[in-house]
């Protein structure tokens, strides 16, 4: 056949509210035209992210239930590193509340003044982790990831030549190489297994340790299998394997490809590291058998690491971003292509060139997917990163709309519902105002800020 299907029927459901436009306008009103500020019950279909957003199988909520809350030693805790060693072959596996924590232990251990750390591209958490050790992050994405119609099939791939002439130049100031697959802030694209061995040479060459931010691990081994040479006929588990078998270490949040609603771990080889890792842990975060989450949630992610490594979901979940990706470019809306494995990103500075940058047309446009269908995306542009450290404002590289699909959660109705909302912002295209920010805070203003729409 070839559809292909949701590979899952639904056990349980859950109401979305169905608003009218008029309604929406007037939330919108109320939440100062900033969508994180708007209530989820007025959200019809909510693409903010794809983070902790995913729905759980039946297996996971029967395993919640073995859940085992002992303070220490918990089977729960044994199931869920058994599940973690069984695709990333690392010695010690450290359980963490999230992603950023695990970025946090990284960066105490190996960050600090005048160090520099390379990466494809660090996710804003990352830098931020960085950056508080007194570190610097860099990134070495390759020119084909900045750019919106290359289709370079791994866009997430790091540039080994700058990478390797930066280190013969710095090596002395960088404690660690780390790699982000897929790549989020350019887009979910991909790296593949290649690029991976030969950035884990450059590091070992170099006598660094090699840390993979492991975040959409199985996203990025389904397109290393579809699309890379030699990789087609071997299971996920083995290219996943493959992956982190060369790395010395990896961070992770299980709230994307643990399938989990919150989780994460650091995982790593060396003995002492790890000792001191687990102090650190004990402090921040809990007791090494439970580190931050519940016996119940270990559990739920145990099996999640199961689920998450089956082929028909990987391609009916890639199928979904790929199948809205081709019909908006078939519209003329400008999409990041290929497809990334947990977005679509639509460049809203190239559809609304009427608006200006420093009017947020990112912005314009994903006010308007909610005003007009109930839509919650995210705007990563000039809100975003626009606000320099001096206070004046510039325009961000890009100005996108993020459509972050949530794991399991929405069906092809909802995708053919969100393709039929942008026919309609077409036809009202030039209508489409910019806004002006009334009111911000001094860091991460794009979380709480306050817009009005401009009206000529
Ligand atoms: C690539 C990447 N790294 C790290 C993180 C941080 O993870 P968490 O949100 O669980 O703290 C994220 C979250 O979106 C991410 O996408």
């Amino acid at each position: 056949m070839k559809t292909i299907i949701e590979p899952f029927r639904i056990k349980a459901v859950e109401p979305i509210q169905l608003t009218t436009q008029a309604e929406r306008r007037g939330y919108l009103t109320e939440a100062r035209h900033n969508l994180f500020l708007l209530p989820s019950s007025r959200v019809l279909i909510d693409l903010l992210t794809d983070s902790g957003t995913g729905a759980m199988s039946a297996a996971q909520w029967a395993a919640v239930m073995t859940g085992d809350e002992s303070y220490a030693g918990a089977p729960s805790f044994f199931r869920f590193e058994q599940a973690v060693k069984n695709l990333m072959p690392f010695k010690h596996v450290l359980p963490t509340h999230q992603g950023r924590a695990a970025e946090a232990m990284l960066m105490s251990l190996f960050g600090g003044l005048d160090k520099i750390v390379p990466n494809n591209t660090h996710f804003d958490t990352t830098r931020a982790n960085v950056e508080a050790s007194g570190a610097r992050g860099v990134d070495f994405v390759i020119a084909e990831g900045l750019d919106a119609n290359s289709l370079h099939p791994f866009k997430g791939n790091m540039d080994l030549e700058r990478l390797e002439a930066f280190m013969a130049e710095h090596h002395a100031h960088v404690p660690l190489i780390m790699l982000t697959i897929t790549n989020n802030a350019g887009g979910g694209q991909p790296v593949s297994l290649a690029n991976i061995q030969a950035v884990s040479e450059i590091a070992h060459r170099y006598k660094k340790p090699f840390f993979i931010d492991g975040c959409r691990f199985a996203e990025n081994a389904h397109f290393i299998k579809m699309r890379e040479h030699g990789q087609g006929r071997r299971s996920i588990e083995d290219i996943v394997r493959d992956c982190f078998s060369c790395a010395d270490g990896m961070t992770m949040s299980a709230k994307k490809d643990g399938l989990g609603n919150i989780g994460g771990w650091l995982a790593l080889n060396d003995d002492e590291l790890a000792e001191d890792a687990r102090a650190l842990l004990i402090r921040t975060e809990g007791f090494p058998t439970y580190g931050g989450l519940a016996g119940r949630d270990l559990d739920a992610l145990a099996v999640g690491l199961k689920e998450v490594v089956d082929e028909n979901y990987l391609a009916y979940r890639a199928r979904t971003n790929a199948y809205i990706v081709e019909r908006l470019d078939a519209m003329g809306v400008p999409v990041v292509k290929p497809a990334g494995g947990h977005a679509v990103f639509v460049d809203a500075r190239a559809w609304l060139s009427h608006i200006d940058p420093l009017a947020y047309p990112g912005q314009a446009l994903a006010t308007t997917l909610y005003e007009l269908g109930g839509i919650r995306s995210c705007e990563i542009g000039t809100v975003m990163f626009g606000r320099q450290s001096d206070g004046t404002e510039q325009a961000a590289p890009m100005d996108l709309v993020r459509l972050a699909m949530p794991r399991r959660t929405y069906t092809q109705s909802h995708a053919d519902y969100v393709i039929e909302v942008f026919e309609e912002v077409a036809k009202r295209l030039l209508d489409l105002k910019g806004l002006r920010i009334v009111k911000e805070p001094r860091m991460l203003r794009h979380f709480t800020c306050a817009f009005e729409v401009l009206t000529d």
